[in-house]
């Protein structure tokens, strides 16, 4: 655990690094703190995006300060485009490092995505071709991100709606192309797993099966929503917006048979539940973490 030193105006030595547990975490939302500050459950760790904490004071620092001093934090961002033709932005880099060192995360990560383009910003992070030339691209955001800020990145696996006919390689090989060549980290969201293989009409297990599971760093976990396309198929969004699916348990217990206990995220971020919901999902990942006998029995 952390501690606070008696020079609070010296950030960067506020807290010290604890390593994110082999534990299961959720998502911080303010609709909670006063719940977690209050009880101050037996949970391993929280998650935020920095995107929420980009201002220098008020009460969203007032509150992860008080919740940093009791738990281990990752900062997971969705800003930094790292699939971007153009360069990063230095600003938002800047500001993510300035939240690195005030809080000194466990863990680090961001999509394998873009949102901008010539300066213009989209709200969801928008997937990109397999090719050698974004995969270059990628691995030179990834370089000067991991640069600037002095630390591994965990770079997630994303949910995808559209796949490209120009793709030169598969997204495993993309993203293991991509940790060899960067030393990153690798963070596979089970919930995009089950999403994009749904919507693209792969086999989900043969993805975590087929995951280049050394590089795995973290794990999440989500809730989707069931639409359909206009030819009338089954078509997920990740939306994060209700409880894990039973599907997205099963895909979990099986990718822990393969990993061994490793630090799982609930995330939650529409229509978000009472603490005590949230906290049982976490809960329920801890078991299957726990329970290697089933996770065994989920291989055969
Ligand atoms: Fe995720």
């Amino acid at each position: 655990m952390s501690a606070l030193t008696p020079h609070a105006h010296d950030r960067s030595a506020v807290f010290a690094p604890d390593p994110i547990p082999a534990r299961a975490g959720v998502g911080l939302k303010a609709e909670h703190y006063a719940d977690i500050l209050e009880t101050q459950p037996d949970i391993g760790w929280f998650e935020v995006h920095p995107e929420n904490y980009m201002g220098a004071g008020g009460p969203p620092h007032a509150y992860l300060t008080r919740i940093r001093e009791l738990y281990p934090l990752s900062l997971h961002g969705v800003g930094l485009s790292i699939g971007s033709d153009g360069p990063l932005d230095q600003d938002h880099l800047a500001r993510v490092k300035g939240l690195i060192d005030r809080y000194q995360p466990g863990l680090f990560s961001e999509h394998l995505a873009w949102s901008t383009h010539d300066d213009i910003f989209f709200n969801d992070l928008l997937p990109l071709p397999y090719t050698r030339e974004t995969l270059q691209r990628v691995c030179e955001h990834i370089d000067e991100i991991q640069s600037v800020t002095g630390r591994q990145i965990l770079l997630e696996n994303p949910s995808t709606y559209v796949e490209f006919a120009q793709s030169e390689m598969s997204e495993i090989e993309f993203l293991g192309e991509i940790a060899r060549r960067t030393g990153c980290g690798l963070l596979l969201d089970v919930n995009n797993v089950y999403v994009g293989a749904t919507n693209h009409n792969y086999d989900p297990a043969a993805y975590i099966d087929a995951f280049p599971i050394e590089h795995v760093g973290e794990i999440h976990l989500g809730g989707h929503a069931e639409q359909e396309d206009d030819a009338g198929e089954p078509l997920l969004i990740d939306d994060h917006g209700r409880d894990v699916d039973d599907a997205v348990w099963a895909l979990y217990r099986r990718l822990i048979a393969r990993r061994g206990q490793c630090p799982t995220l609930v995330e939650w971020d529409n229509d978000i539940p009472d603490w005590p919901t949230l906290f049982a999902e976490a809960q329920r990942a801890e078991r299957i973490m726990r329970d290697r006998r089933s996770n065994d029995a989920a291989l055969h």
